[in-house]
């Protein structure tokens, strides 16, 4: 039966239904969601944030004619304007906003539109002061800013309930409405909610989750300093701004941080479902997450058509690459956030690209020239369906005064970045001339195809107790990441869950927290054929974060071939030595020393301190597969991008490497290289390749695409 769901027999119509159906699942939502909102031979669609009701009406036609006239699809409302549009308690006003509809449809320009949950007006916090966001410190959040209304509240619920439903009935059914954003970077931007309802809500979580309070405290690990609790009413929503020694349970602390991740993407549901509701399936809704915001899970909201992600790369954070990078950017930030938002549905989009300057980083440098329009072709390479800019007018008033728009203070003349987002424009207009559908991944990059499996419970619990200060899970993760991206590899970040047959090859990096079942899911993902990567702290926890009652790491001893025996860390300014290959590398965050089983090869050993000779790098055949395990954290990834390198040589997959700093990836039969570093490299492009866009330099912040 199943090899005639594969194989029918075109002259059996029975057989050809079963087999039609196969595919319709088969390509189930993800092909299905690209179809129904975005149109594959547009390549992509770029858009940019406006705000009516801050500005002039009389001004609003000439900006939207300015928008059309630099080269943007589509415009982007109302996610602050929940006082515009409720202006008294039941009472709309949608006046203003078809206006500004009507108009941006006259000049071609879709909208997204937003549902405004971000900022309650005053009526409403003077009115329900319980909705606010209660800080660690006891006190209110107070009206004016964004974000500090409490997702528990079932006042507030009800609230956004209903205006998201006003809002729903009123452009549900609009064909100029492209879709929904709901709310704005959901969050509370890294604040925990104290408040009443959060802890009634946390309460009721717990107990959904444990059923006894004898299976908490079991849970919690509280019969060490005397934390038993008799009853669920005596626990308070853990504040670590209360404690006076030590950490009191850290699984309480997971366990809050899970309760709040699931509590936003509750309130994200509920406005999602009152949309669906009402509005044509041809309108999408979506969210815009904050790339690499780790308090609230983008991954919880599978409800939704896709996730997608804003973006700044360059605020006063990031070196990059050499003596310009820190106007550049990381080269591994948009690629990364392409790869950890696409996966879920198959189909992401950028809802913020940074403009230009912006004004909230510890200093805000200008961009690198050209480092914007390279983030854009960036942003393309990951598959993206559209990108959306924030935003189209420099503000002249409010909290973000000095952010730089598409045009200046004046409101009409094009900033650099606004000149940028023009010129790739154009270029994508020109590109969609060459498309052609259905061109399948070429052959030599596919077979490279890595998944990175990530989970926000070991970012937790690693934060909780991070036994080093060095340790960092993100940038762990983002190591990984960036030594495959300098190997030419296409990556994918998945949650445990995702069948990882179609991966030749998996990286599991410093997912501490395991349970046999993923161990065995692993084990069987390399005994048919897998190749599997394991890095330092993998296995060392159950998923209550205990330490089970064996041998240290004994999760996952024989998945790796090796016993853990310790590890070591050393201090900021004081580097060790490993050597594999004859190569020498430094080190100071993690190091496991290693006591391989027979069968298992040693690939680095430490070489210096007094387990000099011990491995912490080594690799075995398993089943049809491999297993390689990482034991050494590296500062600068080279021995990590190594040990990958080996894995996929001694497999057979040749890789391509690539100079510090510069990103390939491939998308719909083209290729697109982007120069994150502080000068020019050399950089050959394969015999026949066709040259789209780019110069005869491969300088600073330069894109070349070719097919
Ligand atoms: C984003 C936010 C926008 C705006 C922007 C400024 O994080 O969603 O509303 O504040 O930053 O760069």
């Amino acid at each position: 039966m199943l090899l005639t769901i594969y194989y029918p027999n075109r002259q059996n119509p029975v057989q050809m239904k079963r087999f039609l159906l196969f595919l319709l699942i088969a390509f189930s939502s993800q092909a299905f969601a690209q179809k129904q909102f975005f149109k594959p031979e547009k390549l992509i669609e770029t858009g940019v944030y406006y705000y009516p009701e801050a500005w002039n009406p009389e001004q609003w036609e000439r900006d939207f004619a300015n928008m059309e006239k630099m080269g943007f699809e589509f415009t982007h409302f109302a996610e602050f304007a929940w006082a515009q549009i409720e202006p008294s308690e039941g009472v709309y006003d949608f006046k203003w906003l078809d206006k500004a509809v009507e108009l941006a449809s006259k000049h071609h320009l879709k909208v997204i539109m937003c549902t405004p949950s971000a900022t309650p007006p005053v009526w409403l916090t003077k009115k329900y002061p319980e909705v606010l966001v209660v800080l660690p410190s006891g006190q209110t959040a107070m009206h004016g800013t964004r974000e500090h209304y409490s997702w528990s509240s079932p006042k507030y619920q009800e609230l956004t309930r209903k205006v998201v439903e006003a809002m729903a009935k009123h452009y549900g059914n609009d064909s100029r409405i492209w879709g929904w954003q709901i709310d704005n970077e959901p969050s509370h931007y890294g604040a925990l909610d104290y408040g009443t309802p959060a802890q009634i809500s946390f309460r009721n979580w717990l107990k959904k989750k444990y059923g006894t309070i004898d299976a908490l405290n079991k849970a919690w690990g509280t019969s060490f300093w005397s934390g038993i609790y008799t009853d669920f009413e005596q626990i308070e929503l853990p504040n670590e701004g209360r404690l006076i020694s030590g950490v009191a349970s850290p699984t309480s602390q997971i366990d809050m941080k899970r309760f709040n991740a699931d509590e936003c993407a509750a309130f994200i549901s509920l406005q999602n479902n009152t949309i669906k509701q009402y509005a044509s399936k041809s309108q999408f809704v979506t969210t815009n997450f904050m790339n690499g915001h780790t308090d609230v899970d983008p991954w919880r909201n599978k409800d939704l058509d896709f996730i997608s992600y804003t973006m700044y790369p360059v605020a006063g954070y990031t070196e990059g690459v050499g003596d310009q990078g820190f106007r550049l950017g990381d080269p591994w930030r948009i690629s990364f956030a392409n790869d950890f938002f696409r996966p879920l549905k198959g189909v992401t989009g950028v809802m913020e690209l940074q403009p230009g300057q912006v004004n909230w980083g510890s200093y805000n440098p200008q961009p690198y020239p050209g480092a914007v329009r390279m983030w854009l072709w960036n942003a393309f390479a990951g598959g993206l369906d559209f990108i959306c800019s924030y935003r189209f007018r420099q503000p002249a008033s409010g909290g973000e005064q000095f952010h730089y728009g598409m045009v200046g203070t004046d409101g009409v003349t094009p900033l650099n970045g606004g000149k940028q987002y023009s010129q790739f424009m154009g270029e994508i207009r020109e590109l969609r001339k060459q498309y052609k559908p259905n061109v399948q991944m070429p052959k030599e990059y596919a077979a490279r195809k890595t998944a990175i499996v990530y989970n926000m419970d070991n970012v937790w619990e690693t934060t909780l107790q991070p036994q080093t200060f060095q340790w960092n899970e993100r940038n762990h993760v983002t190591k990984y990441y960036n030594a495959l991206k300098l190997l030419t590899v296409p990556v994918e970040v998945v949650s445990e869950d995702r069948d990882l047959s179609s991966y030749p090859f998996v990286v599991v990096p410093a997912f501490q927290m395991v349970d046999k079942a993923l161990v065995d899911k692993w084990t069987k993902y390399a005994e048919n054929g897998g190749h599997l990567v394991v890095t330092v702290r993998t296995g060392l926890k159950d998923r209550n974060g205990h330490f089970p009652e064996g041998e240290w790491a004994c999760a996952i001893t024989s998945l790796i071939g090796a016993k853990i025996t310790m590890n070591d860390m050393l201090g900021a300014n004081k580097t060790a030595k490993l050597a594999m290959n004859g190569n020498e590398y430094k080190w100071n965050n993690w190091g496991d020393m290693l006591e391989p089983s027979a069968g298992t090869e040693v690939w680095a050993t430490f070489a210096d301190q007094f387990y000099a000779g011990t491995a912490t790098v080594t690799n075995r055949k398993l089943g049809k597969g491999t297993v390689t395990y990482v034991g050494t954290d590296t500062d600068d990834g080279k021995l990590e991008q190594a040990v990958l390198k080996q894995v996929f040589e001694t497999n057979g997959v040749k890789v391509q490497e690539l100079p510090e700093g510069v990103m390939v990836n491939w998308r719909d039969g083209f290729w697109i290289a982007c120069n994150y570093s502080s000068s020019a490299v050399k950089f050959e492009l394969p015999q026949g390749a066709t040259k789209l866009v780019g110069g005869n330099e491969f300088g600073s912040a330069q894109v070349w695409v070719w097919k």
